[in-house]
């Protein structure tokens, strides 16, 4: 199979993690005899340093033209008191707006090594296996009617959804759960906001052609709560934007780290979009120690979701898991009895699997 795959590495770790991914899949490629070609460009931080935007208008045609899309991540200090349509965020927000990538899943499991990686007890997170289905082009994000206010005494930020983006967001949950446990939590903050009553409304009309899924709603801040105390609780969770992004860096603690959570940045129907849940890390950046499994696991989930390659994607999975069994890990994860390695020394590990 021949796939054209456009490499966005972004700022701070997201170069090298974005190494490690696309060694992986030429491991793959050789191994099942696939042809990809990959094509690298600029966005973020890197982007505003080169050409003064943080999504060049080249970024954005090369992505549309993409089989598939691999970005690191975004940001970092030296952008950060950048006026707001120059910073790197900017880029990543643009190109998720531009390719209508409303729908972002984050799956969230555990590896039995790493139950105690978690400073959560052993016995709460144990099983825990949940995917976050955050809706990823509305919302506090895409402000309306007059995207944001700030004249340094008064803000504006406004919360808006219109009835067919919370629809097809919904209903990506609702099909997520028939793909797994069949249940389904909306989470919203309908005691306050009119975007979560219609969303409640959504959800509860949905549901009508869902007979086999369990719906329950809950309020976001009780769900931060359960999220640690209960995750077994948890099969789908399907969310607004902003309460999408918040509860699954919370929900990584279950993992043991923020660099074990992949995602899939989906549109209707066009090119998706695989990046790690977290962010550049700048503090860790070039010194070969970052996490790259997170991005790795995005690699798997866009031979799964965008080229249909599911025994390719099972075996990333897998030798990410024996990896992680043998008590191989990265300098964010304590792990009793394990072997800490570098960046590249995980990613070799993970290669020699695959191609064994
Ligand atoms: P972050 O996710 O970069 O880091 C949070 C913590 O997790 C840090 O301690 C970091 O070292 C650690 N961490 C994250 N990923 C790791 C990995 N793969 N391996 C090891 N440790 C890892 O969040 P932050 O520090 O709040 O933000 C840093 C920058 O990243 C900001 O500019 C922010 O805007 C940006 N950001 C970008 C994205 C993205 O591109 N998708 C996501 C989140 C944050
Ligand atoms: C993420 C990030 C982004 C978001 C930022 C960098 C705009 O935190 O992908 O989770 O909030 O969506
Ligand atoms: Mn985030």
């Amino acid at each position: 199979m021949k796939k054209h795959i456009v490499l966005l590495p972004g700022d701070g770790i997201g170069p090298e993690i974005l190494d490690s991914s696309v060694a992986i899949l030429r491991a793959i490629a050789s191994k099942f005899n696939h042809h990809f070609t990959f094509e690298t460009h600029l966005i973020g931080g890197a982007a505003i340093d080169e050409v003064n935007e943080p999504l060049p208008k080249e970024t954005l045609a090369a992505a549309k033209e993409a089989d598939a899309i691999l970005l690191g991540a975004v940001g970092g200090p030296k952008w950060d008191q950048n006026p707001s349509d120059l910073r790197p965020e900017r880029g990543l927000l643009a190109i998720r707006k531009a390719l209508d990538l409303y729908a972002n899943l984050r799956p969230v499991k555990g590896f039995e090594k790493l139950l105690h990686a978690s400073p959560l007890k052993e016995e709460i997170i144990k099983g825990s296996d949940l995917l976050i289905v955050r809706e990823l082009t509305g919302g506090l994000y895409f402000g309306r009617p007059s995207e944001r206010i700030n004249n340094g005494e008064d803000v504006v930020d406004t919360l808006a959804y219109s009835r067919k983006e919370i629809e097809r967001i919904v209903k990506k949950g609702f099909e997520s759960a028939q793909l797994r446990r069949k249940k389904l939590t909306s989470v919203d903050k309908a005691n306050v906001l009119e975007s979560s009553k219609l969303w409640r409304e959504v959800v509860e009309e949905q549901s009508q052609n869902y007979p086999d899924i369990e719906v329950e709603h809950l309020l976001v801040d009780a769900t931060a709560m359960h999220l640690i105390t209960q995750p077994n609780r948890f099969d789908v969770i399907v969310t607004e934007n902003m309460f999408g992004d918040i509860l699954s860096d919370e929900a990584s603690v279950l993992t043991g780290s923020l660099g074990m959570l992949p995602s899939a940045s989906l549109a209707e129907s066009g090119v998706g979009l695989y990046e790690p849940a977290h962010g550049s890390a700048p503090e860790i950046a070039g010194q070969n120690i970052a996490n790259p499994i997170a991005m790795i696991l995005s690699s798997a989930m866009m031979l799964r979701y965008s080229f249909d390659l599911n025994e390719e994607a099972d075996l990333i999975d897998k030798a990410v898991a024996s990896c992680i069994n043998r008590g191989l890990h990265t300098a964010d994860l304590q792990v009793e009895n394990g072997t800490q390695v570098s960046t590249s020394e995980m990613t070799d590990a993970i290669i020699d699997f695959i191609s064994s």
